[in-house]
């Protein structure tokens, strides 16, 4: 079984303001979404019938990586809840690029690239479908798989399923791993890494070398709320549209992630923990909070450098960073969260296997 791997993410500034192109810093946690595939007598997911209703982040991909493919068998599993603003759906739309990039190979002419998102686009624009090309030989297994290739497509995927509005912001961690920085503009001090565009937003993605002393960690508290990142999108945009004003709050959420990213390349914990929080309260203004994660961030705070919900909100989690681990972990069990520790800025995607790749050729 061909097998690929792609961390979650948590948010530390900027979540929702990132939509309208304000700055935002992600970084990759240690748990991760796994994806498995072998070729099968018809589409299945964990061993059910597949229905692209239910899988949409899966059935785009397949449009885009395996249209004319045999049937496949897919395996996802992983310590991600879903719907928790983890990103498992960028985690599993990464994963799963990898493992049909590494599984079909990649057409290459005169020892290039020939085919493929990132060969076909060299400023990693997404521009829409992508034609394929018949190269002259073929690079098989994890050589062929790309890691700006596997955070393209899990853009595209990712803005089909919140209706066209969706940042690179999950994708690109997920993808990449480490610390991603989003940006209106080309950072100078951090490694710009691409634009993406789209919907007449554009984006400077960066990642950044995080120096995170060894006794820092994140405690991540889910409420065991669902909430779609949909609705909370839609539910930003309606209080924007309602009140053009309030414009400002985005602008500052903006101000405050610029004032975190400052003090993360400056390794300044305190700093890094009071942005946090001073995010959280515009969150909680523009109604993304709920009065579950408002409990959980109440409890996590005292033994925490800074508290935020992360993601889109309305349910899901909210993270504290933390030099005490355990009691910060405890205190939002008691509160009725169940709780992940994570180190901040976790490795990117890998292919875990790829023995007898290609399993497929197109013809
Ligand atoms: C969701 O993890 C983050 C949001 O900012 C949406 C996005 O960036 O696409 C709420």
């Amino acid at each position: 079984m061909v097998q690929a791997s792609a961390p979650g993410k948590c948010i530390l500034f900027g979540e929702h303001a990132v939509v309208y192109g304000q700055p935002a810093v992600a970084v990759a946690i240690d748990q991760r979404m796994n994806v498995g595939i072998e070729t099968s007598e018809e589409w299945r997911i964990d061993g059910m019938r597949f229905h692209p209703e239910r899988h949409p982040h899966v059935e785009a991909l397949k449009q885009r990586l395996w249209e004319d493919g045999p049937p496949l068998s897919i395996k996802i599993f992983g310590e991600i809840p879903p719907a928790s603003g983890l990103g498992s759906s960028a985690a599993l739309s990464v994963a799963a690029s990898a493992a049909l990039r590494c599984a079909r190979g990649r057409q290459l002419i005169d020892d290039d690239w020939a085919e493929g998102w990132t060969a076909a686009r060299p400023n990693n624009v997404y521009e829409g479908p992508w034609e394929f090309v018949m190269g002259d030989s073929l690079e098989v297994g994890a050589k062929a798989v790309d890691v700006d290739e596997c955070a393209i497509l899990s853009h595209a995927v990712e803005a089909v399923a919140q209706g066209g509005k969706a940042s690179p912001l999950d994708s690109s961690t997920c993808s990449h791993g480490g610390c991603i920085v989003l940006s209106d503009k080309v950072e100078s001090d951090l490694n710009w890494l691409y634009s993406r565009n789209l919907n007449d937003v554009s984006w400077e993605v960066h990642s950044i070398d995080l120096n995170i002393p060894d006794d820092v960690w994140l405690v991540v508290g889910s409420t065991g709320i669902h909430a779609p990142t949909s609705q909370q999108v839609a539910k930003v945009a309606s209080v924007l549209e309602e009140n053009p004003d309030r414009m400002r709050e985005i602008e500052t959420i903006g101000i405050i992630s610029r004032r975190g990213i400052d003090a993360l390349m400056k390794g300044d914990m305190e700093g890094v923990g009071r942005a946090m929080s001073e995010n959280h309260l515009l969150l909680r203004s523009l109604g993304v909070s709920c009065s579950e994660l408002e409990a959980l961030i109440t409890a996590a705070a005292p033994s925490s450098l800074g508290v935020k919900l992360t993601g889109a909100g309305g349910g899901g989690c909210m993270i504290a960073l933390t030099r005490n681990p355990k009691e910060t972990s405890e205190a939002i069990e008691l509160a009725g969260g169940r709780t992940l520790i994570s180190r901040l800025a976790s490795p990117g995607m890998r292919v875990d296997n790829d023995e007898n790749c290609p399993i497929w050729e197109p013809k």
